[in-house]
């Protein structure tokens, strides 16, 4: 069946199979490798995309029930090479070690802080609630949210100068 979204500001259509998972749209079909897929359980929440601003755990949603939406992947947080104030926080206080939950982390945050520039720890804590890492203890995670609340306009660190 034919599918159509929009997805990072761009519309897409593609031929998908009607069993076709989102995350699985978006990684195989559209090469959008970042958000990744890390259990058969709808337990870890590393699939988490943004669909209409809303946190979604793309491995619990159809590709062909996200047809004429808006769909935000970590790919779509940067604008341009200046890094969303987000991206810039993990990265300001080491907000990730292996990597592999800081897209759907980062794009959670950002959902949050949409909707509550000023969020309180537990209120960070909860809306990452449903997402697992294995690595960080979530100190880190939570100071680099914080550190985007208080630095709402992107900075200027671009892509280019993130370190390797
Ligand atoms: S891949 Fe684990 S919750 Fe989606
Ligand atoms: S940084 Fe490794 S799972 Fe979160």
């Amino acid at each position: 069946m034919q599918v159509t979204m929009t997805v990072n500001g761009t519309e897409v259509t593609r031929d998908v199979e009607p069993r076709i998972l989102l995350v699985h749209y978006l990684r195989e079909s559209l090469g959008l490798t970042g958000t990744h897929w890390g259990c058969d359980t709808s337990n870890c929440g590393t699939c988490v995309v943004l669909v209409d601003g809303e946190p979604v755990k793309s491995c619990t949603q159809l590709a062909a029930m996200t047809a004429g939406h808006e769909v935000t992947t970590v790919e779509g947080m940067a604008d341009g090479a200046t890094l969303d104030p987000v991206q810039q926080g993990f990265m300001e206080e080491h907000g990730l070690q292996c990597g592999f939950c800081t897209p759907g982390m980062m794009l959670t945050a950002r959902a949050l802080l949409d909707r509550n520039p000023d969020p309180a720890e537990d209120e960070i804590r909860e809306a990452i609630s449903g997402q697992i890492c294995r690595c960080t203890g979530y100190a880190t995670i939570v100071r680099s949210v914080q550190w985007a609340a208080a630095h709402p306009a992107a900075e200027g660190t671009t892509a280019s100068e993130v370190p390797a």
